[in-house]
């Protein structure tokens, strides 16, 4: 299964690499699938003398760019042409759940700097209820935990847990410095996404409802 799985993936990633034009700034997402793509982008760069520069939404993935030789840029300097990412849920809306590795806000920076995004997803993540299979991940600045965690108990979440680090002590801290709020809702209305982000202290949340995605299905 694993290795069907894994062909899927590597068959996606090359029609992904496939997508580039010479010039192009290509927003970056993150996870196993983004980093199978981005072996098949290194190779056509390689084979085709393109230049692309990427933009990276996390550092795990900023330094397999470094690896791979693929030139980067920033959101300070450039706009991408468009982005690809993977994701942990997607409805039969393409409203998604992302964020199981917490790089859920530059994920969606970038994705709303980019005017065409491709998600690339195999069977297992598709559900016809968003918040079925993965809770909701809520990036919070470390001091308002306590006062996140009842506002988003206000807002119908059953279960909320602090994400925890695996490999050290205490919680996981993201990039940006900030705890992680995993909570799981019994149903996901469209204005979700908006009502968590209203609370004071939350960075963003791996709630994208209503953007204009692809999907490339594995
Ligand atoms: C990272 O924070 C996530 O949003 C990933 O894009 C998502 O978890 C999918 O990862 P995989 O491609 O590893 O399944």
């Amino acid at each position: 299964d694993t290795i069907i799985n894994k062909e899927g993936k590597e068959k996606v990633a090359k029609e992904i690499a496939a997508k580039m034009k010479d010039g192009q700034i290509i927003g970056v997402g993150s996870g196993s699938t983004v980093y199978l793509a981005l072996i098949a982008i290194a190779e056509r760069i390689k084979k085709d003398s393109l230049h692309i520069q990427v933009i990276p939404s996390s550092l795990e993935i900023s330094m397999t760019c470094i690896q791979l030789g693929i030139p980067q840029t920033t959101l300070l300097d450039k706009k991408p042409d468009w982005t690809f990412d993977g994701a942990d849920e997607v409805d039969p809306e393409r409203n998604l759940i992302k964020g199981r590795g917490g790089a859920m806000f530059k994920e969606k920076l970038l994705i709303c700097n980019s005017s065409e995004t491709y998600i690339i997803v195999d069977e297992s993540k598709f559900v016809t209820q968003l918040g079925s299979k993965f809770p909701v991940p809520v990036e919070v600045f470390p001091i308002s935990l306590l006062y996140a965690e009842k506002e988003l108990g206000a807002l119908g979440a059953r279960e909320i847990s602090l994400r925890m680090a695996k490999g050290k002590d205490g919680p996981v801290i993201t990039e940006n410095g900030n705890f992680i709020l995993d909570a799981w809702f019994d149903s996901i209305e469209s204005s979700l996404e908006r009502d968590i982000k209203s609370i004071t202290g939350v960075i963003e949340s791996g709630l994208f409802i209503g953007y204009d995605v692809k999907t490339l299905n594995i």
